[in-house]
């Protein structure tokens, strides 16, 4: 079932659990977070950055594809197809594409721009029954070509773009996209904490899930997160998959070169990444 994130986002603040955000590239990444869900019967998020929407050849293929595979699987969960780390131009696409949930990252801007532009696409949203999100302080890593730093977010500020109606909130609270570095000092409790107080109800937002020890995962739970992303982590999970099914030399067996075997182990790997992670946010059995 598409729907936008509103519900299942409310119902896991309030239940102190977290949806997971899964990227997709295309239709086997997309197979694989669906079943998933369903054998999990969890609420979901299939994130779609603005290149991997031009890698799938635009947001309309996506939104067909996934309400076709919602019907054609069989799938009963929640699901929201939302837009990651959208520009305005972006997020205006994939309304009109058919995305029940878009993001608008304008945490490059200043924050009355981000204001400004957040605010348009709240009456939009609301118009339509879509989610959005919004973000203050930028996340740190590189995405899509884009590096951010990795900053703390001013709690004040998330309090002004959580006040003009939006659905969910992330704030840059020291946690980064990709693989984190050694050295990394960790999320600020401080920072998530000082937010939630003026944010209330609203549903936080971790990006960067990849790599988050489960400790910190779970702290970030009791502040107020109520959705992680996790992106790089299917990535890396589907390619050592799929080194070993070749390394072992599989694609020269038998008919082991056919895609629907090659890619196999990789789907299963995915399968089983997502798995973990809604284990560990703990939205198993909450759809
Ligand atoms: P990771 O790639 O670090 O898991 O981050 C995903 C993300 O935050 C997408 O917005």
């Amino acid at each position: 079932m598409l729907v936008s994130a509103k519900e299942m986002l409310t119902k896991a603040k309030a239940g102190k659990y977290a949806v997971g955000q899964f990227n997709i590239n295309n239709l086997e990444w997309t197979k694989a977070i669906l079943l998933t869900a369903q054998e999990q019967n969890s609420p979901v998020i299939l994130g779609v950055s603005e290149g991997a929407g031009k890698y799938m050849c635009g947001f309309k293929t996506v939104a067909d594809m996934v309400k076709a595979m919602i019907d054609d699987l069989g799938i009963t969960v929640p699901v929201a197809l939302h837009l990651d780390h959208g520009s305005y131009e972006g997020a205006k696409k994939c309304i009109e594409a058919g995305f029940s949930s878009v993001m608008f990252d304008g945490s490059h801007y200043p924050i009355e721009e981000n204001i400004e532009k957040t605010k348009e696409l709240v009456a939009t949203c609301d118009s339509l029954g879509l989610s959005l999100e919004a973000e203050v302080g930028s996340i740190g890593g590189e995405e899509d070509g884009v590096v951010g730093a990795g900053e703390c977010a001013d709690p004040e500020e998330c309090k002004m773009i959580a006040d003009l109606g939006i659905t969910m909130l992330a704030a840059g609270i020291g946690n980064i996209h990709g693989k984190y570095p050694a050295n990394w000092a960790g999320l600020s409790f401080d920072t998530l904490d000082a937010i939630q107080q003026l944010t209330g109800d609203m549903p936080l937002v971790l990006h960067g899930g990849t790599g988050i020890p489960a400790d910190m995962i779970s702290k970030a739970i009791s502040l107020g997160v109520s959705k992680i992303n996790v992106n790089t982590e299917c990535q890396l999970s589907f390619a050592e998959a799929t080194r070993k099914y070749i390394e072992e030399g599989k694609d020269l067996q038998g008919k082991g070169f056919d895609p629907r075997k090659l890619l196999a182990p990789g789907v299963e790997a995915i399968k089983a990444t997502v798995k973990e992670k809604m284990e560990l946010f703990g939205s198993v059995g909450k759809a």
